[in-house]
């Protein structure tokens, strides 16, 4: 690391223990196991084997609560208004089926730079009778503000956007696309899964009407753990379709009576809760919340920052935002054979990932040290250079 550099967050490296053994820089896929999630993991196996069926009264039923209160915290939105789901995909249609898809006011509208999944199930509402508004992307990178905001009228129903775009990192106008869906009466879903973790988020104030995101991410909180967060004054005219005994105010009276769905967040609850992800994850989204979204980003910022001027130095292709507002908290780099570049570095244990549109993603997070942000990329031109990516190079034909 930069001896000049004073820098107070990595202190929590040893509670990661992956981060000590190889250049980590994937978090924006996978964030690191904390050292933590193993004791929670051991002692949710413990309950199972000693108290059997027990241990849904002791915690395993409320684990899920306590987990979304710690969600809540992070969104800076009232208590009691997050639910946990499997995935983004599933806490998607929780809300999703809570609408239906009548015209003049049917449409849903994105932009083509949407994660593909959010993308596929919002498209099969056309056999309900939706109708689709793809907003496209000039560069792959960014979205116009503007083009998505006028895309958005009184016919519009759902408004489905990342706040961070998954490929490039670039960071949308929540704001301003927000504020021109609820002059026409458009309900929006923002999707918070490549930022919660790494940039403040300051939703209350932005009038969003529901979240998605996961604690998979910058959260550090392992897969299984997403949620859904449906502001107060919607909620309560809201009733899902996709719904479960979970949902309903008593479950556990297991009424025959139908639903009668709870007053709070968990009324976009379904079935039994995912008791082992929610061990495994508690831990890191604690660590996360007690670090800060503050400093996170400001450290985020200056490691992007010395990865872009790298990238410059080598003369790479960025396919992300340059501006310190529009970067998100990974920086993606093409580069012929990328995906095999990604592969060689991956073997020289620098973790990171290639996405198709995007090139190889590297994101640092608070336990990254500058200087493994900087030999991260410095790795892909001695790759390159070394012709390490192309093994093909060299070797005999094979015959036949
Ligand atoms: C922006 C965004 N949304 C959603 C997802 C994942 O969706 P799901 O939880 O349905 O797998 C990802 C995962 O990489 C993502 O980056």
């Amino acid at each position: 690391m930069d001896p000049t550099i004073d820098d107070p967050l990595l202190a929590w490296r040893s509670e990661f223990p992956i981060v000590e053994r190889t250049n980590y820089q994937i978090s924006n896929s996978l964030g690191a196991m904390p050292r933590r999630a193993r004791a929670r993991l051991t002692e949710y196996a413990d309950s199972w084997e000693e108290q059997g069926v027990r241990a849904w009264g002791d915690r395993w039923w409320n684990l899920q609560f306590e987990f979304a209160a710690e969600i809540e915290k992070i969104l800076g939105v009232a208590p009691r208004t997050v639910s946990m789901h499997q995935n983004v995909a599933m806490a998607s249609q929780a809300i999703l089926s809570c609408f239906d898809f009548a015209a003049p006011r049917n449409r849903i509208v994105y932009s083509e730079l949407n994660f593909p999944s959010v993308m596929y199930l919002y498209e099969q509402q056309v056999r309900h009778g939706a109708e689709i508004v793809r907003v496209p992307s000039d560069d792959g990178i960014t979205i116009d503000t503007q083009r998505m905001v006028d895309a958005i009228d009184e016919r519009t129903l759902l408004v489905p956007i990342s706040h961070v775009l998954f490929r490039s990192g670039y960071v949308q106008d929540v704001r301003a696309i927000v504020a021109k869906a609820r002059r026409v009466g458009a309900f929006v879903v923002l999707d918070v899964f490549q930022s919660i973790g790494a940039l403040p988020l300051t939703l209350a104030d932005q009038g969003v009407h529901a979240v998605v995101g996961g604690a998979l991410k910058y959260l550090c909180g392992g897969p299984g753990n997403c949620f859904l967060y449906v502001h107060e004054d919607e909620r309560r005219s809201l009733r899902p379709g996709f719904t479960g005994w979970a949902a309903h105010k008593d479950p556990f009276a297991f009424s025959t009576a139908g639903q009668d769905f709870r007053d709070d967040g968990g009324r976009f609850l379904n079935g039994t809760p995912n008791v082992p992800a929610l061990f495994a994850g508690i831990e890191g989204v604690r660590i996360v919340a007690e670090i800060g979204p503050t400093a996170i980003r400001q450290k985020s910022l200056r490691m992007t920052k010395k990865m872009i001027e790298r990238c410059d130095r080598h003369g790479f292709t960025l396919r992300s935002p340059r501006p310190a507002e529009q970067r998100g908290n990974h920086v993606s780099v093409d580069v012929p054979h990328g995906y095999e570049v990604c592969q060689a570095l991956n073997a020289r244990d620098v973790v990171c990932d290639y996405r198709p549109g995007a090139g190889i993603r590297f994101s640092p997070h608070f336990y990254t040290r500058d200087a493994e942000a900087v030999a991260a990329v410095d790795a892909v031109a001695e790759i390159i250079e070394s012709g390490a990516h192309r093994p093909w190079i060299g070797q005999p034909k094979k015959p036949g």
